[in-house]
């Protein structure tokens, strides 16, 4: 499966900080997305997790002088500032992040930084208080002025035992961050709502009535429209997952509450994707207590029909700016005719219809096999992809929708 890191060349310079070790890993992770990485090591970094790990985890060799005769023909730094689709600081000392924002060029990855026409991505990652200080802060503002993407420490525990911002941020953070700035931003300037994930339909305070949907595939459609520039709103049923970084993420628990926090917002909104598996029922009570198998009846559980979200969304379409519709049909047969039907019956624009039945596609899993149907019956069979890759090929479409409103 392709990732949107696949080819890109990633020059990544290694500071000073204790975070390092952490970043090791991240190489594995940037490999396994099928990215290059090439290591620039700063003195410090090199103290605290050795060239040797580097090399041996991005299959590179790592550099660390910049008067290096073994590529002195090629002029080192000139070269690795060309060969590069981003510069990733990770971690940032205040030291490099000082030397950054002064101009310096003395070693070779401040030269790099000054010679690279590629976006440069900064993860501060130090002892809180080093952090805080005006003087890294009036650093870190002007490397913001010169263009430097900063990503934002995590607040939290430090190895030296202090507690506060600095320390190094979790990779999914990072990669959201990557993935950013390699997107397409063609969702700027919009306003975007999705929902995710199951709705749990509590019998009493143990039990519930649910389904199987992990909400995988709604956080990559939301993630990918932050990627891509828009501004996100995820309402999310239960799930396991890291909310998406600097998505507004609203957690519920059943088909009403996400009924009334999507209908509340959803006016104003650019486009609303309902990625959820709404239970279309609930039980008619719930008890406050532990139903008891002694005294409960065995065999008949009376339902409620929850309101259906979509389809309310849909009736108010054309009343005043509402949004483009999106919906998600999962089915299990004669899956293009009920995602026709579905489409017709709640006013949709869009239709992203899955075969749940394969093993490859549908709940829990990180691929999907999807159908695009729109309102002027036009089929789009999209390939076996992840879903992030999916997500995106669902915004190409939604992106071309809106340009032609
Ligand atoms: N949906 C919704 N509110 C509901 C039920 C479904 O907003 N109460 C949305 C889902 O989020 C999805 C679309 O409607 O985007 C289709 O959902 P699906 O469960 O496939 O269809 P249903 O409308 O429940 O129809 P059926 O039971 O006939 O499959």
């Amino acid at each position: 499966m392709s990732s949107p890191l696949a080819a890109k060349r990633i020059v990544l310079g290694v500071t000073g900080s204790i975070a390092a070790y952490k970043v090791a890993d991240w190489v594995r992770s940037l490999k396994r997305d099928g990215a290059t990485v090439t290591v620039i090591m700063s003195k410090g970094g090199a103290r605290f997790v050795t060239p040797l790990t580097f090399a041996a985890l991005s299959g590179n060799h790592v550099h660390d002088d910049m008067f290096s005769m073994s590529m002195a023909e090629q002029i080192p730094h000139i070269e690795l500032a060309k060969q590069c689709d981003l510069l990733l600081v990770a971690p940032a000392s205040a030291d490099a992040i000082a030397r950054l924002a002064q101009g310096l060029a003395d070693d070779l990855l401040s030269t790099v930084a000054l010679a690279t026409e590629a976006p440069i991505m900064l993860c501060p990652a130090m002892n809180s208080k080093m952090f805080m200080h005006p003087a890294t802060q009036t650093n870190l503002a002007r490397l913001a002025e010169f263009g430097y993407r900063i990503i934002k420490p995590d607040v939290g525990a430090m190895a030296c035992g202090d507690d506060g911002p600095g320390r190094l941020p979790e990779w999914h953070v990072a990669r959201h961050a990557i993935l950013s700035i390699f997107a397409r931003q063609d969702l700027t300037g919009r306003s975007v709502l999705v929902t995710a994930g199951p709705t749990w339909e509590p019998l009493d305070p143990v039990r519930f009535l649910s389904n199987r949907s992990s909400g995988k595939m709604g956080y990559a459609v939301a993630a990918a429209a932050s990627q891509r520039g828009a501004s996100v709103t995820l309402i999310s049923g239960p799930t396991t997952l890291h909310a998406p970084p600097g998505v507004n993420t609203i957690q519920i628990t059943t088909a009403q509450e996400m009924y009334d926090e999507t209908i509340s917002r959803a006016e104003g909104i650019d486009v609303v994707v309902k990625a959820a598996a709404v239970s279309d029922f609930r039980p008619d009570t719930q008890a406050d207590q532990k139903l008891k198998k002694a005294t409960a009846k065995a065999g008949t559980l009376t339902l409620h029909a929850n309101p259906d979200i979509l389809q309310t969304l849909g009736q108010r379409k054309g009343k005043c700016h509402y949004p483009l519709l999106v919906g998600f049909a999962a089915e299990s047969e004669d899956h293009l005719n009920e995602g026709r039907r579905k489409l017709r019956e709640k006013n949709l624009d869009l239709m992203v219809v899955n075969d749940i039945t394969g093993v490859d596609c549908g709940f829990g899993v990180d691929t999907n096999r999807v159908t695009l149907l729109d309102y002027n019956d036009a089929t789009e069979e999209l390939p076996l992809l992840s879903k992030e890759e999916t997500a995106h090929r669902i915004w190409d479409r939604v992106a071309r929708l809106l340009d032609s409103q």
